[in-house]
């Protein structure tokens, strides 16, 4: 099955015959007669969840690539001091699987998926510190063709071939260094949020945190008390705001949950559904403030600005930063206690550019040089979207290549149209609420496909006329189950 976009050419067709043989001798659907084999790479809480769904289907040999030592993606992998999901962990699980204390340290929460792995027995589908390297589709056979390198053993890499090759590698795992003049010539020590070196004393040292993202707003509050000085690189501000989905009454305050809270949550389980639910409609009722006129912006705007202003009592702080723009442009980002940490004495904010890095610190734009001892950089990952691994698709174009000139492209998010074709590009966020999102994907709209069929009867699931339930002994009235008395 392609996407409907080969602007009449045909690709060549794949082989067809070999499976005549057997045809008319099964019942419809039986999907024994086409097995197939499944690569899903990562094991992270999309390659989590996309094997358990996996595991139900029959007649799949399934195959998880995880270059790391254990599932988590994201949470296994992120060590940085105040690391933490920063919603509400009551937002942040399975809807199939729930944990009802609070947990939200990334440790807990890496615990949390690896306590789900286990539960749906993933470990044996798993093979880890194994990193695909390249993935290519072969027209002819109608499968990808997939490089896997082992990360432990001095070995070959190996190949793989599967059906449906699924790319849960994460967004957010690809970190990089930021390009900074000299980053390299700086003496001191120097971390990368992602990649956090857990041997660190920052006690008594002059820090410098570069980056005003999510992970910078973790991390300053929790080196603060414990440095001598904190220098903030605050390139572009960001919207800091409370915690939403936190406590019953999360837009203005964050407050802690009772004992009976959750006596209640672990002991009742429809109490703890529905107090899910009330934080999640909370989150889902916001998608109208993102549209830039609206009245829900306006307000919304002007919320978030005076929260800010409350927070933040010198003007001077708050000129440096109160975003100038509407709010959803940037990731709003919950941090109260980053907002209190740069008020303290031994932490400055600094708007000013970096020129450089030098051997004991940084020079900004107006020629003032900043010592350090540390660097951390909270400076993000590469989103390119394109994946840090080979992909070529039909025509041996690849993925880098595709989208080298307009960026990522892809048809509702989920595949990838061999050539352009799709009007209304919309990079990364999706152009809907999330409600929106889900209800489109729910169901596939064949109409958007051109289907080009492996066999060369396209209607020989059919079978030989019986279904499955004739041939199994179940209830042949199931269509009377539905009757009104
Ligand atoms: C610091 C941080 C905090 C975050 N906090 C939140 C939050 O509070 N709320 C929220 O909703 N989201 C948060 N996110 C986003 C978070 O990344 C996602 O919610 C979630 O982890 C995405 O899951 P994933 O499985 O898609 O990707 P990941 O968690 O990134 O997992 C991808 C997996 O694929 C593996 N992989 C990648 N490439 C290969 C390859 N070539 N071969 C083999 N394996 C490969 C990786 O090793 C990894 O295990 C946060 C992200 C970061 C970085
Ligand atoms: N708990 C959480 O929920 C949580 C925590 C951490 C991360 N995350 C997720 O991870 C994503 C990434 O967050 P992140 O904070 O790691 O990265 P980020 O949001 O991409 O922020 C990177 C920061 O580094 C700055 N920067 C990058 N290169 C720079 C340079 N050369 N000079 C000066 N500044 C530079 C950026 O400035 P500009 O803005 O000017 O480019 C930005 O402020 C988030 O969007 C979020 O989805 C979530």
């Amino acid at each position: 099955m392609t996407i409907n976009n080969n602007f009449g050419r045909e690709p060549p067709s794949p082989k067809t015959g070999a499976l005549d043989a057997d045809y008319g001798h099964h019942p419809i659907h039986d999907r024994a007669q086409r097995p197939l084999q499944v690569i899903v790479i990562g094991a992270g809480p999309s390659g989590i969840a996309m094997l358990i769904e996996l595991l139900k289907i029959p007649f799949l040999t399934i195959r998880c690539f995880e270059k790391n030592p254990d599932v988590g993606g994201t949470w296994l992998e992120t060590r940085y001091p105040g690391a933490a999901c920063d919603v509400a962990s009551h937002a942040y699980q399975y809807s199939f699987c729930s944990k009802t204390d609070c947990f939200a340290p990334a440790e807990e929460i890496g615990d949390y998926f690896t306590s789900v792995a286990k539960k749906y027995g993933l470990y044996n589908h798993i093979t880890f510190h194994s990193r695909v390297t390249s993935a290519e589709w072969d027209e002819l056979k109608a499968q990808w063709k997939v490089m896997v390198e082992s990360d432990t053993r001095e070995a070959a890499p190996e190949t793989f071939v599967a059906d449906v090759l699924i790319n849960a590698g994460g967004i957010l795992n690809d970190w990089a260094w930021p390009e900074i003049d000299g980053l390299q010539d700086f003496k001191g020590h120097r971390v990368h949020t992602a990649t956090w070196d857990s041997t660190i004393d920052l006690k008594d040292k002059t820090v410098a945190v570069i980056g005003s993202g999510a992970s910078s707003i973790q991390v300053v509050p929790s080196i603060q008390p414990v440095a001598k000085k904190v220098d903030v690189y605050v390139r572009s501000p960001t919207y800091i705001l409370p915690t939403v989905g936190f406590g019953f009454e999360s837009s203005t305050f964050n407050e802690s949950y009772s004992e009976s809270d959750m006596q209640n949550f672990s002991t009742k389980p429809a109490y703890y559904k529905q107090f899910r639910k009330r934080i999640e409609q909370q989150m889902n009722e916001n998608f109208s403030n993102s549209s830039k006129t609206s009245t829900e912006q306006i307000e919304a705007r002007l919320w978030a600005e005076n929260m800010m202003k409350k927070a933040i009592l010198s003007p001077e702080l708050q000129k440096k930063l109160i975003p100038s723009w509407e709010l959803g442009c940037r990731r709003l980002t919950p941090g109260l206690p980053y907002l209190n940490a740069v008020q303290q004495p031994n932490v400055n904010v600094i708007r000013d550019g970096i020129k450089r890095i030098l051997e004991g610190g940084i020079e900004t734009v107006n020629d003032q040089v900043i010592e350090a001892d540390v660097i951390i950089c909270a400076t993000g990952f590469i989103t390119s979207f394109s994946s840090r691994f080979n992909i070529v698709g039909r025509y041996g174009r690849t993925l880098k290549e595709m989208w080298k000139d307009r960026g990522a492209e892809a048809y509702l998010g989920t595949a990838i149209a061999d050539r352009d074709r799709l009007t209304g590009r919309v990079t990364a966020v999706w152009p809907g609420s999330s409600i929106h999102f889900m209800e489109m994907v729910e169901t596939p709209r064949w109409e958007d496909f051109e289907i080009q069929y492996v066999h060369s009867n396209p209607f020989r699931f059919m079978g030989n006329g019986f279904s499955q339930r004739e041939t199994n002994g179940a209830d042949l009235t199931y269509y009377l189950d539905q009757m009104r008395e």
